[in-house]
């Protein structure tokens, strides 16, 4: 089997993801910050110790860390958080339906939603004219899940301080693939989901979120603290994460992040020299039309001829064993103005783990299905 579907779950987890499962379900399954036995307190301190592996990874000394189940959940707790009736929010189509569509209902609830349809490089530009009295949030993805194109969120964030406006990143491409400094880039909240490029396992997202900010809660619920208190408590993380918390995914979540620390730099030149030769690979089919850029992280985004992406997809599971992703990506606005709404396209998505042999073999069944 050859996985190219890596932006959608990462399918290589290294040995100490699964030491570490292995040894946590059988070792610690306690609830941390309920009920002060030996065994729960150990699990609290190591939950300690991901938060603080999550500031440094991402260079946010000055920031707190939100455990969730995924990025669409930590993207949520930051957009309804944040956003009330009257004020304005500028976003773009590059987004993924974890921001589209908070915003929607949010739109439906007088909040005033601004979504930027414009080539990548010019998205800060036109933030930047978009900008009113009553802005409070730009979000913007870091590298689309689609093209794999990457967002100039330094730009961005520089704009936003200028401003005095929230910048909300979506990290859900990035994390892993990128060095992501939080404090440097003037991010404010960024969120990040686990088991893609940061190797955990399925279950745990976060948001990273700066000190001074305060959020409204998503959820009502048990803390384990000032229980007596019938309304809910709002510091963070506490406050915010009611309900237990996927302890075990967030363990994993240590484990990926301690092996990506000690490999950053050799991971990233592998992703970069293997997503090079993809590009290379298929820019020169002419049955192909191919919509990501040679710059793309990661990805490549294709179609072959007219035929539907799922098609092709589903041959390519079918006789090739070769997992990519078809469709929309859950990101109907850029496929729109790709013109891919009807159709669809072919990601291809990479990780290190894959080689040159696989996606030479995805070049010679793409050829196979042109000519059928
Ligand atoms: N958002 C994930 C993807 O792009 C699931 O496939």
């Amino acid at each position: 089997m050859i996985y190219f579907d890596n932006s959608a779950t990462s399918f290589y987890k290294p040995e100490q993801v699964k030491n570490t499962l292995n040894q946590s379900i059988n070792k610690l399954t306690a609830n941390p910050g309920r009920s002060g036995h030996k065994l729960s307190q150990r699990i609290a301190e190591e939950i300690f110790e991901t938060r603080e592996a999550v500031k440094r990874f991402f260079h946010a000394p000055n920031y707190q860390v939100l455990f969730t189940k995924n990025c669409t959940e930590s993207l949520n707790f930051a957009i309804f958080g944040l956003l009330s009736e009257g004020d304005h929010v500028v976003s773009t189509i590059y987004e993924h339906n974890s921001v589209l569509r908070p915003l929607e209902y949010l739109k439906r609830k007088n909040v005033d939603v601004t979504i930027i349809d414009a080539e990548m490089e010019d998205i800060p530009n036109v933030i930047e004219t978009n900008i009113k009295s009553n802005t409070k949030l730009v979000i913007t993805t870091s590298v689309s899940n689609v093209t794999g194109e990457v967002c100039d969120i330094k730009r961005i964030g520089k704009i936003c301080k200028d401003h005095n406006i929230l910048y909300l990143v979506d990290g859900a491409q990035a994390s892993g693939h990128l060095d992501i400094n939080l404090t440097d880039l003037n991010i404010d909240m960024y969120a990040f989901s686990g088991h893609k490029g940061l190797l955990s396992i399925t279950g745990v997202g976060g948001l990273v979120i700066r000190e001074n900010i305060k959020l409204k809660p998503l959820l009502y619920g048990g803390t384990g603290t000032d229980s007596a208190n019938l309304l809910q408590p709002t510091n963070i993380p506490d406050g915010l994460e009611a309900g237990t918390i996927p302890t075990i995914p967030i363990l994993t979540l240590k484990a990926g992040i301690d092996f990506l620390s000690k490999n950053f730099k050799n991971l990233q030149k592998i992703e970069e020299n293997l997503t090079k030769y993809l590009y290379n690979s298929l820019k020169n089919l002419k049955f192909l039309k191919i919509y990501s850029k040679e710059t793309s992280k990661n990805i490549a985004l294709i179609n072959i001829k007219d035929m539907d992406s799922s098609l092709v997809a589903n041959i390519l599971d079918e006789k090739f064993n070769i997992c990519v992703r078809a469709g929309l990506h859950c990101a109907p606005l850029i496929h729109k103005h790709l013109g891919t709404l009807e159709s669809g396209a072919v990601r291809i998505s990479i990780d290190f783990n894959n080689t040159r042999q696989e996606i030479n073999k995805l070049v010679s069944a793409l050829k196979k299905i042109s000519d059928s």
